[in-house]
């Protein structure tokens, strides 16, 4: 007792001094408390009705999509290379639906077989307006999400035709760069000329970049492990992946039947990356060079899964999307419109999805998806058709199982 009056004692001896400034900090506070725009202890309901207001004053501010509906959706190719340069942002291809609350207007897919219908059968509100699945949504997934998402594989497999799955596995890579400028390309294969030329869009549709009939002048990337190859280089870097983990790669098919040196590719990988017990996905797609035959498109895809299956019996651990042609462009010359027309192609779409699936694989048309959007030709659409597909396949990925 002695000591602490004797310590106050002290204290207060100190001289007015003290006593001012703490006379100064008790009106300061009490100033700071009647007069701060947000108090400390602010409760929960407080913050809850201020953060309503919030979404109200953004929903009621939000600009109007293509597609009729406020854009409230956040942009993931912010922080992409080439976004503004390339004029898109991931709103601009991805725009759930929303309530006047800011929620949800349709759940998020809650299987992997509902989310397939729902992409496989949705439309666009208008010309090259964002597509919506029918009665639920899928998820835009950030480069990390992907990521996250590669690694429950041992490796993932493309396995289609210039033209048409080389341009998907393109957009792949674009994503997993975070590049939206030349992601798609081996950059470093590139002359200066061909540097400024195969920018945005035209890594897709010019020939002397990525799409190409003949594979002449494909500059597309053919598998992760050519980005590892660039950044060991030093110089000619450009985009390393965002993560670069888990095996992916594309195998083009275009000869019917299989070439043996395809079917060799295919054991390579399956040999060289399928080590543990987690599943190797199959992305397989086939029509344009079979001029959408539907006996021979069918042979293409027994032969590309037997030979998986002799290296992986168990089909859990090996499983397959089938993916659908996209639809015909309405540019398309007219001498091409008999066979590969959008009749044609419905059709085909219809009966190998039927196929497929009675062999126990996924499938995915993209049909409904590239009808109201523009193409250069029908087989060659820009980023936008190219990159929803990609995103449409991390989706699947997301929902297939693993350990
Ligand atoms: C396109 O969507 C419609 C309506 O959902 C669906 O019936 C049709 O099967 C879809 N087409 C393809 C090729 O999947």
């Amino acid at each position: 007792m002695a000591k602490q009056g004797a310590t106050f004692s002290a204290f207060a001896a100190q001289g007015s001094v003290y006593r001012i400034s703490a006379v100064v900090l008790f009106v300061w506070a009490l100033l700071h408390f009647l007069f701060s725009p947000s108090t400390p202890n602010i409760s929960n309901e407080e913050a809850q009705a201020a953060s309503r207001v919030a979404l109200q004053h953004k929903i009621e501010t939000a600009q109007v999509g293509e597609d009729g509906f406020k854009i409230l959706a956040k942009d993931y190719f912010e922080d992409f290379y080439g976004a503004q340069e390339c004029k898109i942002s991931s709103t601009r291809v991805y725009n759930p639906m929303l309530k006047s609350d800011g929620s949800l207007m349709r759940p998020y897919c809650d299987s992997k077989a509902k989310l397939l219908d729902a992409l496989s059968g949705g439309g666009r509100v208008g010309f090259n307006a964002p597509y919506h699945p029918r009665d639920c949504e899928y998820r835009w997934f950030s480069a990390e999400e992907a990521c996250m998402i590669l690694d429950r594989f041992d490796a993932v497999l493309f396995i289609g035709e210039p033209r048409m799955t080389a341009n998907i596995y393109g957009a792949f890579n674009s994503l997993l760069r975070k590049n939206l400028a030349w992601g798609a390309l081996k950059n470093w294969e590139l002359n200066e000329q061909q540097r400024q030329r195969c920018r945005c869009d035209a890594q897709y549709t010019n020939p002397q970049c990525g799409g190409t009939s003949t594979g002449s002048g494909d500059h597309f990337i053919v598998d992760s492990t050519e980005i590892l190859d660039a950044k060991e280089e030093g110089t000619k870097t450009g985009a390393p992946y965002v993560c670069n983990r888990v095996f992916h790669g594309i195998v083009n098919v275009n000869s019917e039947p299989v070439a043996q040196s395809t079917l060799e590719e295919i054991d390579e990988i399956m040999t060289t990356y399928h080590k543990t017990a987690k599943p190797v996905p199959i992305i397989l797609q086939q029509g344009l060079s079979l001029g959408f035959n539907w006996d021979r498109s069918t042979k293409v895809m027994d032969a590309v899964t037997k030979q998986i299956e002799s290296h992986e019996p168990n089909p859990v651990h090996r499983p397959v999307l089938w993916l659908g042609p996209q639809a015909a462009g309405h540019l398309k010359p007219p001498g091409a419109i008999i066979e590969q027309g959008n009749n044609a192609l419905h059709h085909f779409s219809i009966e190998l999805s039927k196929r497929a699936r009675d062999r126990g694989f996924d499938t995915l048309n993209l049909y409904n998806m590239t009808l109201q959007a523009d193409s250069f030709d029908g087989t060659m659409y820009g980023g936008d058709v190219s990159l929803t597909t990609a995103m449409m396949i991390l989706n699947w990925l997301s929902r297939v199982e693993s350990l």
